[in-house]
């Protein structure tokens, strides 16, 4: 692996909602003035880089992923003075700022967009996909068809998302040119990477079955990050590749594409499909954690192999928290939540974290849709109810896998609106925030928060946990995980329990113990107890 690469294995990256962060002035919307508010808080938490979800102008139809201007700021969210001063603040810290890039469409409010469905013949014309008549029947994620007729021009065009995100046609050597100036735009700012939305659509396939991986796909990411210019950025790609050949493609140093990119096998196989998602987000399946561990472990073992860049999150802004949809979020959620850190944070890779994960936050419950905000929620509200499902059962997959979960305002306080806003904050506050915010865990014993501290202190105080290597010591039908780093003959040892009680029987796990969610001492040779992880050093 090059140095570059192995370099992101040192970071902890905190992903941000900006909406949902902390609001500055009152108008119950989060801003980047509260980004910057909080940098003396990440970097206490041991983050090295920020991931901000996008904050540019937008008419927020997708919350900002329809972009009306890439180089301005949502009105909402601050001026583009206020971005300067947030990455000098983070630059002062000696952290990082990954801005989020969404190459694959814009807004429909987009200067290039309402050029473009003026006529068939004026300069922007081809940056956006248009014809006389839909040709194919792809389906748009957040539900109905992807083609939508537009009046002014008399033609369609693609929107793989929303009505109002028409896909920019990247065969237009105009569109690759605009967006390798975006991207310039922001390294001149000082940004030091992008995460780069459904990157995989920008090339389309239309023969084939879905918009992903078209013919162009690898020549337009090199395109965009294959430059002098754009050698050190962190680059992660949201991408639905199945495949460590797709992978190898994407992020072999040579290729000079992403430096890494979201695996996102482990969330999609903890919940059913049912057939009316592109992820099986929305349903409850058993046995989640260990489904989790066997898929993590299989991608741990093959990035290895094939010396790729492996991605540690279980967290976003597109699912409920993991916690609540795999683990224990009531009696047991210290527990829990340090248990499923712990598995995932101590492996090979980056780790990224997802605001509030550090504090143990979880899914809400809600009987009524007008506590819900989300376009894929409630567009899909309506098809359920469409296809006969009674209001309590559509409510109960919107609870389960709804977006918005991971979206309401992070809690700070045990005060009103968890001290995010002296307003009325843009969305429902999550339903159990007076008892699940950042001040009474502070104030607990078992502190989610402190944990996350410990544990993000231990991985960079110990190489082996950044550098070494990753081999598997739990088996298919043990109910925990475990395995081994070891770098130059160094050797730690993670176990995580899944079970109620497990008398856990690994000859590694002995030895003087770095980490303990139930206060283990060394020479402790009891049963492991719920979700209790161990580390060791080994002698
Ligand atoms: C990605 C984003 C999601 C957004 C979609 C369309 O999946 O993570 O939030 O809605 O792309 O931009
Ligand atoms: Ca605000």
């Amino acid at each position: 692996m090059i140095e570059k690469f192995r370099n992101f294995r040192n970071w902890v990256i905190y992903q941000i909602y900006p909406r949902s962060f902390l609001d500055t002035n009152g108008d119950g919307i989060g801003d980047l003035n509260g980004v910057t508010a909080k940098l003396d808080y990440l970097k206490d938490l041991g983050v090295d880089a920020i991931w901000l979800c996008p904050c540019y102008k937008s008419p927020n139809v997708d919350n900002g992923y329809d972009i009306a201007d890439y180089r301005q700021i949502m009105d909402e969210f601050g001026t583009i003075e206020d971005a300067k001063r947030l990455i000098a603040e983070i630059k002062k810290r000696d952290m990082k700022l990954i801005m989020d890039l969404v190459p694959n469409h814009t807004s429909d409010q987009h200067r290039w967009f309402i050029e473009s469905r003026k006529s068939k013949d004026n300069p922007y014309s081809d940056f956006y996909y248009w014809f006389d008549e839909p040709i194919n029947d792809w389906r748009a994620t957040f539900g109905g068809s992807a083609w939508q007729y537009d009046e002014m021009r008399g033609q369609y065009y693609l929107h793989s998302y929303a009505v109002q995100q028409p896909d920019l046609n990247w065969d237009t050597p105009k569109v690759v040119k605009e967006m390798q100036d975006v991207v310039d735009f922001w390294i001149d700012l000082g940004v030091d990477g992008f995460r780069c939305d459904v990157i995989d659509q920008i090339s389309k396939d239309f023969e084939g079955d879905n918009n992903c991986f078209g013919p162009n796909l690898h020549k337009y990411i090199h395109a965009l990050f294959g430059r002098e210019k754009a050698a050190h950025l962190f680059t992660v790609g949201e991408c639905w590749a199945g495949d460590i050949e797709e992978i190898c493609r994407h992020t072999k140093a040579e290729r000079g594409e992403l430096s890494t990119l979201f695996q996102f096998d482990h969330l999609n196989e903890t919940g059913r499909y049912e057939g009316n998602n592109r992820n099986c987000k929305w349903n409850e399946k058993p046995g989640e954690l260990r489904t989790a561990r066997d898929i993590l472990t299989k991608w741990q073992l093959l990035n290895q192999e094939h010396d790729i860049l492996h991605t540690l999150f279980t967290d976003n802004h597109d699912n409920n928290y993991f916690l609540s949809r795999a683990a224990n979020d009531t009696d047991l959620r210290y527990e829990s939540a340090t248990c499923i850190a712990t598995m995932i944070y101590l492996m090979n890779g980056v780790p990224l974290i997802y605001q509030g994960q550090e504090i143990g936050c979880c899914g809400s419950h809600y009987d009524s849709l007008d506590d819900f905000d989300d376009i894929e929620s409630i567009n899909l509200y309506h098809e359920l109810i469409g296809a006969g499902n009674s209001h309590a059962e559509a409510m109960k997959t919107l609870n389960f896998g709804g977006r918005d979960n991971a979206r309401r305002p992070m809690p700070w306080t045990a005060g009103e609106n968890g001290g995010f806003t002296t307003g009325k904050p843009w969305i429902t506050m999550a339903s159990r925030y007076k008892e699940i915010n950042l001040e009474t865990d502070l104030a607990s014993e078992k502190s989610v928060f402190r944990f996350y501290k410990e544990l993000f202190a231990l991985r960079k105080f110990e190489e082996v946990l950044r550098q070494g290597t990753f081999t598997p010591l739990h088996k298919a039908e043990d109910n925990f995980a475990a395995y081994l780093r070891e770098l130059d003959g160094r050797r730690i040892c993670v176990v995580c329990n899944f079970d109620e009680t497990n008398k856990i029987e690994i000859p590694e796990a002995h030895g003087e113990i770095l980490l303990s969610n139930y206060g283990r001492t060394q020479g402790d040779e009891r049963a492991f107890r719920p979700y209790e992880i161990a580390v060791y050093r080994m002698q």
